[in-house]
């Protein structure tokens, strides 16, 4: 299922926030709007980011600039592989807006609706690698120690698929932290409001408790639950009745809608299931590993997850590069060589751009074909200075000294451009590599010869002789 609404086309959007140039419009959420956009830079450099808004007419809700804010400064100083990257906070024209890596793929639950669509179950090697990569994300926000080594364990509070993204190349990644606060903090410490997302928030969640990392692992048992067995797990009509069902109803196991599920799986979604948090798992951790116990090789590995997301979304990912493309053509220019001209001499910059017209490789003709390529040639001729030419050791001799091998890419500071091309002076021949005299290699040969040579061996000699003589003279007198 490729959605139609995808990459909206701007009307009286803005078309450039701060630095960003916006492309198009990628989803409008409950509070935000999110769209793709490009920081143009010096050199040639551009990056592709989303970035997130505040909807018009909620800009003027203190409380929604707030949890605007407060995505930007939790975030801010995460890094990890399954959590979005969040880079910029700007301001422009009274318009607040993030910027933060843009994931290409696909978010949890435009996956489920695709499947359905496709009339297919959700694969459950799928379902678990996301539940798992999920929980590490979980793991490292829960525990996160910031870089003045303060403990800060963030509480996520909306995690639900619409805030989980898995890429093409089967990344997954958590988003979404603007209503993620300080571990026991209640959830409705902004505002007297109790936020998340209706259907997933955890029972104490629901009843305005503190919250610690136990709310997210309950939330993500029910994203991982639904996953599994393809229905919602608390789908009724009203946020009053979903609070009484996700307080009071027992929760089915996931073998009892999807009988392929095997029964250590169903355990595990259970447990993260427990109303009571104490009966959870304890940390998002335990449950990730809980999760790769149960599932053993039934769990996807990375390109098995991108397969997936790029065969139910590759029209969205063609309108994707088909952007890309008109981003990179309009950004053809030489903007960045204008501006880095006070970085370089002035030749460096005219080989840069006679590398980028004529690539090296143009100049280099092809090796030569030799009847035997184990032996490295000794020389080559350059009478003509296109071609390579092996010589033999007769045709060495002759021609001396020997000629200059072709071209290397020099240019002429008189003459620039392909025709300037001069060749590199060739080195001259190291007088140790030509063979000796043949007397002398004759004599050197000898045996004879390297004895003699040999310092030590004439030093022991002479004083044996010395003590044969000092011998004979001492008999002699006795
Ligand atoms: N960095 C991103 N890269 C690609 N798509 C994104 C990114 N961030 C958000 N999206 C898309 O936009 C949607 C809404 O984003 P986000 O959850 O941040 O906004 P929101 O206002 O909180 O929306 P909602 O109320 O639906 O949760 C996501 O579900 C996802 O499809
Ligand atoms: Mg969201």
């Amino acid at each position: 299922m490729d959605s139609k609404q995808w990459a909206q086309p701007l009307s009286k959007e803005p078309k450039a926030l701060g630095k960003y140039e916006v492309l198009c419009r990628l989803s409008t959420g409950g509070m935000s709007e999110i769209f793709l956009a490009y920081q143009r830079g010096i050199g040639g450099f551009r990056k592709i980011v989303a970035l997130k808004t505040i909807l018009p007419d909620t800009r003027g809700h203190e409380d929604v600039v707030r949890m605007f804010l407060n995505e930007a400064r939790v975030t801010a100083e995460f890094s990890h592989p399954n959590i979005v990257q969040v880079y910029d906070l700007g301001i422009d024209n009274d318009m607040l807006f993030l910027a933060m890596e843009y994931v290409q793929g696909c978010n949890v639950v435009e996956m489920v609706r695709a499947c359905h669509s496709a009339k297919q179950s959700i694969p459950m090697g799928f379902s678990l690698a996301v539940a798992r990569d999920t929980a590490l994300a979980l793991s490292y926000a829960h525990s996160f120690v910031d870089m003045r080594h303060r403990k800060r364990p963030i509480v996520h509070s909306d995690v639900a698929g619409k805030n989980i993204m898995v890429s093409y190349d089967g990344t997954t990644k958590l988003l979404d932290f603007g209503i993620a606060k300080m571990q026991d903090t209640s959830p409705q410490a902004f505002s007297g409001v109790i936020k998340g997302t209706k259907g997933y928030m955890s029972p104490e969640q629901l009843l305005g408790l503190p919250l610690d990392g136990r709310s997210d692992i309950f939330s993500l048992g029910i994203v991982i639950h639904e996953c599994l067995t393809g229905f919602r797990l608390f789908h009724e009509s009203s946020s009053e009745k979903k609070k009484t069902s996700i307080l009071n109803r027992p929760i089915p196991l996931p073998s009892s809608l999807n009988p392929k599920i095997p029964s250590p799986l169903d355990s595990v979604v259970m447990k993260a299931l427990e109303k009571n948090p104490y009966a959870r798992f304890q940390s998002a951790l335990e449950f990730a590993r809980a999760l790769e116990n149960a599932a053993g090789e039934h769990i996807w590995r990375a390109e098995q997850v991108g397969e997936l997301v790029s065969q139910h979304f590759s029209q969205r990912r063609e309108q994707t590069r088909e952007l890309i493309e008109e981003v990179q053509a309009r950004l053809n220019d030489v903007t960045g060589q204008i501006q880095l001209e006070g970085f370089f001499n002035k030749n460096t910059l005219e080989e840069a751009a006679l590398l980028e017209n004529n690539p090296l490789e143009e100049n280099i003709p092809p090796p030569p074909e030799t009847a035997d390529n184990s032996a490295p040639p000794a020389f080559v001729s350059t009478t003509d200075e296109n071609t390579l030419t092996l010589l033999s050791p007769e045709q060495l001799q002759a021609e001396s000294p020997p000629s200059p091998p072709p071209p290397l890419a020099v240019h002429s500071e008189n003459n620039p451009g392909r025709s300037a091309l001069v060749p590199i002076p060739y080195p001259p021949l190291e007088k140790n590599t030509q063979a000796p005299p043949s007397g002398e290699a004759e004599y050197k040969t000898n045996p004879l010869y390297a004895l003699l040579a040999n310092k030590r061996f004439v030093f022991v000699l002479a004083a044996l002789l010395s003590l044969g003589s000092l011998l004979s003279l001492v008999l002699l007198l006795i």
